[in-house]
Formats: C-alpha cells, structure tokens, sequence
C-alpha cells in the first residue's frame, strides 16, 4: 500500500505523514529532504541552482541514501547526515530551484519509486500522486493559507533557534509555491483523484483523523 501527499510548503504534510507511519506503522519517506540535499550541495560548492548543466554535472558523483535511526528518517549526502542542515531556511529555496531540474527530478524520482516499491509506505511531495506514484491506493493533497503556512514555518524555525522574520518567511513560501507549480516538469498540482483537505482552520491531528478514516474506510 501506497500513500500519497502532496501540497505546499508549510501545510503540515511531513507532521501527518509521520502520524499515518506511526499509526499504520509503514514506512514514511519525506521526498522534499532528498532534494534538499541536492540543493545543499549545490550551495556548499558555490553552484547556481538555477545552473542546470553546472548541477547536472554533479550529479553522478552525488550519493543520497535514507535511513531509518528509531523510526527517524535521516538523510546521508555522499556519506554524511545532513538530516539537520538541509532544514535551515536557505537551503529551503536551494532545493525548489534544483528541483525544477530535469535530470535532478529522474534520479530522485527513480529512488523514491525503488523505495515505495519495496515496502507499505506514505511519501509526501509535491509530485507523489502526480508523478511519481500515479497508481497511490491512497492521495491526499493537503493545503493551508499562505499565512497560516508562513506562520507554522516560522514557529518551527525559531524554536530550532534560527533568526527569521515572519514577513520574509511569507514572502519566500510564496515564492516557492510559485516556483514548484510553474516548473516544466512535474509541477505541484492536485491529482484529478486526490482528496483535498484545507488545514487553515482544523489541527494536524484532526487532518489525520480523516485522512485515517478514509484509509480505513477502503
Ligand atoms: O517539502 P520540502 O519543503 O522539504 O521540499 C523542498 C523543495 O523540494 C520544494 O520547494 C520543492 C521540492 N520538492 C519537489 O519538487 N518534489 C517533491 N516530491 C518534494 C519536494
């Protein structure tokens, strides 16, 4: 069984995600680290994200592996966990930009299949219903106001510590969402049989208790 989740940044995707593999206990793979991953080492070797051929070429020599540490997912970049740094908020428009890439999307995509393919799993994303996984038993695509996203991103950045303003925080999750739903390929979109849930006005845990009782109603 597949689980799909697309939607925005900020709409509470990986919060439920994890909820659903704690309580369907399957595994849950958070796709956008992956390509946070790419984009911080985009950004640690001065490359452009915007730099197609500069990011395709270091493509190959580019190793992303998941694992699980107590359920945890944690995410190796040629080797080493970068679970943490691929969170600051810099990297957050490092990893849209590389992911509008074409050859940065197949390799990540061909590793999230491989993974799904495997095993029960929920993933979230932006393209898993879409793209990566059209045939999902199950699609949801979660969505929130700008503001109320702006706002979560900015409680969950300040309690890790990191400096940021609430205004800046609005205005580059707008951006974002521009970005991945303008891209060429794979875009963020809502699949034609995903089931929309808008989290401005309920919890996380209420958008979990029906997205449960759909599963469970199947
Ligand atoms: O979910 P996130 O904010 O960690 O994702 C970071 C970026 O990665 C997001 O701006 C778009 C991209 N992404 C994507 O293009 N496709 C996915 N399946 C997941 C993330």
């Amino acid at each position: 069984m597949n689980i799909a989740i697309d939607g925005p940044s900020g709409a509470g995707k990986s919060t439920v995600a994890k909820i659903l593999s704690k309580t369907l206990g399957i595994v849950y793979l958070d796709t956008g680290a992956m390509y946070r991953a790419v984009g911080l080492k985009a950004y640690r070797a001065g490359i452009s994200p915007t730099n197609a051929p500069a990011v395709g070429e270091m493509l190959p020599d580019t190793k992303i592996d998941i694992a699980y540490e107590n359920g945890v997912q944690k995410v190796f970049l040629d080797g080493e966990d970068v679970s943490a740094e691929i969170r600051l908020h810099h990297i957050s428009k490092y990893a849209s930009d590389v992911s509008a890439i074409h050859a940065v999307r197949l390799a990540m995509v061909e590793q999230q299949r491989k993974i799904a393919a495997k095993t029960d799993s929920v993933l979230d994303g932006r393209d898993i219903g879409t793209f990566v996984l059209p045939n999902a038993e199950f699609k949801f695509y979660l969505t929130a106001d700008v503001s109320e996203r702006a706002k979560r991103r900015y409680l969950e950045l300040t309690a890790k510590g990191e400096a940021c303003v609430l205004s800046d925080i609005e205005r580059d999750i707008a951006a974002r969402d521009y970005n991945d739903t303008h891209r060429d390929f794979a875009p963020l979109r809502q699949a034609d049989d995903a089931i929309v849930i808008d989290s401005t006005h309920i919890s996380i845990d209420e958008v979990a208790g029906k997205m449960l009782s759909y599963i469970k109603c199947m």
